[in-house]
């Protein structure tokens, strides 16, 4: 644990390090306070869509709703490096775009760089974003904004074709000039030669401890949720059944008048 705030050559340089990237997302400034000592990266995820506002998917984020939780968690100085996912229809159209909504996320919440999703097709949008100054993350494996578009959530990595793709695809983001890469649902054997391949860090999210760092969503790993957990998720806490019991005990103490009692009353000044 340190309090040096991290920067992204500190996350370059861990390509290869004995210690694994700790990275996890976080949306609001409570829960971005509680994580901060303890991570290297925190993620703004477009998974916010899901796990906050109750959407079937990633793809009705909008930027609007990125900043507003880029805001959030930036706002105060954090020592992990920040950084802000770029949602479904941000970036994808042309790279002038891509280039002014990134500039806009990373005007406007102060982040340390941008996530976008894609490999070989994005790659000059992503070296566009790298040669204006911004810093980009990349996302390949499986990639949450085109999953439903291409057959639901799947592993990759099963056949020869897609494992050469995913390679083709780590290669492009690293020639295009992202600092590292998530790399999600992924084969063991595959995210490990993706990893040996590239000269920077690759984060993994359900691609095994080969990858340079660990992601996960934090409420997921809190047990915060309720139904579908994904198989690569551990339960580090089981926060929905404690929540859950709290508010059984107020709710009681509440209709029994239990709560307040004395202890929780303003006093007159003696
Ligand atoms: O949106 C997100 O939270 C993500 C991580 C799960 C990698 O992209």
């Amino acid at each position: 644990m340190s309090t040096a705030k991290k920067t992204i050559s500190d996350i370059k340089n861990a390509k290869g390090a004995a210690q694994p990237l700790v990275c996890l997302t976080a949306y609001t400034d409570p829960l971005a306070t509680l994580l901060d000592p303890h991570c290297d990266l925190i993620l703004v995820g477009d998974s916010l869509g899901m796990v906050l506002y109750g959407l079937p998917s990633t793809e009705n984020v909008t930027l609007d709703m990125m900043i507003a939780h880029g805001k959030a968690v930036t706002c105060k100085p954090r020592q992990a490096v920040i950084i802000v996912d770029m949602p479904c229809g941000s970036y994808e159209a042309h790279k002038e775009l891509a280039l002014r909504n990134a500039r806009r996320i990373m005007d406007t919440t102060g982040c340390d760089g941008v996530k976008l999703e894609g490999g070989k097709n994005m790659a000059a949008t992503i070296a566009h974003l790298v040669e204006n100054n911004i810093p980009v993350m990349g996302h390949i494996g499986l990639m949450p904004q085109s999953a439903n578009k291409e057959g639901g959530y799947m592993v990759k990595g099963k056949t020869d074709e897609e494992i050469k793709r995913l390679l083709e695809d780590a290669k492009a983001i690293e020639d295009a000039g992202a600092f590292s890469f998530v790399i999600e649902a992924t084969i063991e054997d595959v995210a490990r030669t993706i990893t040996q391949s590239v000269s920077i860090p690759t984060i993994g999210i359900g691609a095994s401890a080969a990858c340079d760092g660990q992601v996960l969503v934090t409420e997921d790993m809190l047990g915060m949720l309720t139904g579908h957990t994904p198989k690569f998720v551990k339960k580090y806490a089981d926060l929905a059944e404690e929540i859950s019991c709290a508010v059984e005990s107020y709710a009681n103490e509440v209709r029994s008048r239990k709560f307040p009692s004395g202890e929780y009353l303003y006093g007159m000044k003696k």
